[in-house]
């Protein structure tokens, strides 16, 4: 099923529909990825992911990257003193760069002897037991789920009693900030990510996705519906990107 106008889908089949657009639109993109996301972010995609990371306090952890896309965030885990680093994501093709980036920085880092392993998962169905990790974290996800609460609903089940969720993603930024951002969103990022990456829809389907996507406040609260304590945001990135942390109670 192609995607309506403003990558929308409709229909019984649109969650699997959404799924499959995502994983061969993320696919297509893995070689111009990091790169794209430096440039459109002026770097501080790097701080974000090191800030996410920090928030889950993963040393000793037994610790999930879930959607690791290249790795950025289960390494970020890793340097961080986490025990065991299970990166997860449904698309083969962002594995790979993951497993490469991963031997990279193996090979030149002493620090980098905790193991970190790399698995095909989809986030609305966990290939985990229940009760599996002491922190879970995921960078650009969210938008990208046809069912969110049900997607929190299943953090909640691999996470152990006490265990830490933290959400990165791009989010609704603050209503006067809006007419000021809608440029960059709706005009640079298509663009700028079209131009470098040769692949001009996958980067209007990145402004598209937040058009249905809860802003910060809503998915503080459906954290919380999904059996969350303390469930708390904080912006970064001009208001343009929220970090959302909870507990498992
Ligand atoms: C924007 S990338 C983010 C990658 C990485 N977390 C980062 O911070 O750069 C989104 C990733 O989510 C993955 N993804 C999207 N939906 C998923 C799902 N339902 N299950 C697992 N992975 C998913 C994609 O394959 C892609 O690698």
């Amino acid at each position: 099923m192609k995607p309506q106008r403003l990558h929308t889908w409709s229909g019984p089949e649109a969650p699997a529909a959404k799924a499959a657009y995502v994983r061969s639109m993320f696919a297509r993109i893995v070689p111009r990825y990091d790169l794209i996301n430096r440039l459109m972010t002026m770097g501080l995609d790097r701080r974000w992911r090191r800030v996410t990371a920090r928030m889950a306090a993963p040393q000793d952890a037994v610790a999930l990257d879930l959607a690791t896309g290249t790795g950025d965030l289960a390494l970020e885990l890793a340097r961080l003193g986490a025990r065991f680093v299970v990166g997860a994501d449904f698309c083969p093709e962002m594995l790979t760069a993951a497993v490469h980036k991963t031997a990279q920085w193996q090979a030149r880092s002493s620090a980098a002897r905790n193991p970190v392993s790399f698995i095909a998962g989809d986030a609305q169905q966990l290939p985990f037991r229940d009760n599996t990790f002491d922190c879970l974290v995921n960078g650009f996800l969210l938008r990208n789920l046809s069912d969110l609460q049900a997607a929190l609903r299943e953090f909640q089940r691999v996470l152990k009693p006490n265990g830490r969720l933290v959400c990165l993603d791009l989010t609704h930024p603050p209503a006067p900030l809006r007419p000021l951002l809608w440029p960059w969103f709706r005009v640079a990022v298509p663009l700028m990510g079209g131009m470098v990456s040769g692949d001009f829809d996958a980067y209007t389907y990145l402004p598209d996705s937040l058009r249905t996507y809860p802003d910060a406040e809503r998915l503080r609260a459906m954290m919380t519906a999904a059996g969350f304590a303390n469930a708390s945001y904080r912006r970064v990135g001009f208001g343009t990107v929220a970090i959302h942390a909870a507990v498992k109670t």
